[in-house]
């Protein structure tokens, strides 16, 4: 994947930043969720499913991350080196797809697009062939669905490939979603659900003797809450008042994004989503049945910075032509950046804290989009009962104090 560092380190929006917490006032909802992104939505409406009374804090529910996303569920094909428990999870989210977005669908009368298309990952030269390969055995080691097919091969799937296609990995498991229309239709269930939407940034937390006990808006306004849940993505470590030993560990990985519009007469111009190495870069293409075609993206260490640059737009579009000439042919209608919240381990941050009252569902970086539908479910459950499902207990914050930092298992299995 494209990294880049310049040292530069953005001020952070002041949006969650401010002054110390005061004490809440008025009527306490039982959940408060700081974020309205796909994460805080889909925690505040399977908490509404159980019966509970929640707000959303967010000034534009349903934006956030979401805006940029492609839309991939790719458990498979983005595997990575190290990442075998978060392997896990991923793949426990993948299988609740077809099932969530049915629900999803039927709960807010919205289609979320969500296509099982499959992936084809290619590679372009020798290089990019060997690293396929490693990507291949690491896949099969795990016990993933993954078939390699020759040039020929992945060019009969998709006649647009550049000839000089070298092999590819076909992953019938891996789809796509449209996470625009999955957050816009998160907002309608979670309304039709009861959830109620503060539309105001939450200024800082409030902590009464140990407990987090809700948040003080921009305006003053306090909010009480039972349990509050920071799900802010890459701003979720910026809320003021939280004390240091609980306070998120995440940070911004910019990726930059562009929208291309496939004319009718070009279509179909791909069948499914296709991802390539090209020359050590990485890139996807995400082809929806309306036409748009999805490149991305690039990932960068730039602080809070959404610039999109020449050089970014550049990048992937000189990668995506060598995969797919024909793509400059297609109009491209947008260009556009966003934050991924990356984690210490790549991992979310699910669950209680150490700090009664307060929970996180952050640090999704890559996966926020395909993590969704459990993370729902995982955060439910953890409101409810106190405690993590098996299924996410190595996702705990908890794995980032420094007294479990001396003991975990957890980082040494995520890392390994
Ligand atoms: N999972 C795709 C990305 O992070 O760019």
């Amino acid at each position: 994947m494209r990294s880049r560092t310049n040292g530069k380190t953005e001020a952070a929006p002041s949006s969650l930043e401010g002054s110390p917490a005061g004490s809440p006032e008025g009527p306490p909802c039982d959940v408060l969720v700081v974020g309205g992104g796909v994460i805080g939505l889909v925690t505040a409406w399977r908490a509404a499913q159980r019966g509970l009374a929640v707000t959303v804090v967010d000034p534009e529910p349903g934006g956030g991350a979401a805006q940029v996303a492609a839309g991939m569920l790719a458990a498979v094909t983005e595997l990575h080196y190290g990442e075998q428990t978060l392997l896990g999870l991923n793949l426990a989210s993948a299988r609740r797809y077809p099932d969530f977005a049915a629900e999803l669908t039927e709960a807010s009368g919205q289609d979320i697009g969500y296509r099982a298309c499959g992936t084809l990952a290619v590679a372009l030269d020798a290089d990019d062939r060997a690293h396929l390969r490693d990507l291949h055995a690491l896949q099969v080691r795990s016990g993933l669905t993954s078939e390699w097919l020759n040039g020929r091969e992945c060019r009969r799937l998709e006649p647009m490939l550049a000839p000089g296609v070298r092999g590819g990995l076909r992953v019938d498991g891996d789809h796509q979603v449209d996470p625009r229309r999955l957050a816009a239709a998160l907002v309608v269930a979670c309304e039709r659900a009861g959830v109620r939407f503060t539309r105001a940034w939450a200024q800082a937390l409030s902590v009464v003797r140990d407990r987090a006990t809700g948040v003080v808006l921009a305006d003053g306004t306090a909010l009480a809450a039972g349990q509050t849940v920071l799900a802010g993505g890459s701003l979720s470590g910026r809320l003021a008042g939280v004390p240091e030993e609980v306070t998120a560990p995440v940070r911004p990985v910019k990726g930059q994004v562009l929208r291309l519009t496939v004319p009718r007469r070009y279509a179909p111009f791909l069948s499914r989503t296709v991802r390539a190495v090209v020359r050590g870069s990485h890139v996807y293409l995400v082809p929806r049945v309306s036409g748009e075609l999805v490149v991305g993206a690039t990932s960068e260490e730039l602080g809070w910075d959404t610039t999109v640059t020449a050089g970014g737009v550049y990048e992937l579009l000189r990668d995506a032509h060598e995969l797919v000439p024909g793509i400059t042919e297609l109009p491209l209608t947008e260009t556009r950046a966003g934050l991924r919240p990356g984690s210490p381990d790549n991992a979310p941050l699910l669950g209680p804290t150490a700090l009664a009252g307060l929970h996180l569902a952050t640090g999704h970086h890559r996966n926020g989009i395909l993590l969704t539908p459990v993370t729902g479910d995982v955060m439910a459950h953890a409101l409810t009962t106190g405690e993590l499902p098996d299924e996410a207990a190595a996702f705990t914050p908890r794995r980032f104090t420094s007294a479990h930092l001396n003991s975990s298992k957890h980082l040494t299995e995520l890392s390994a």
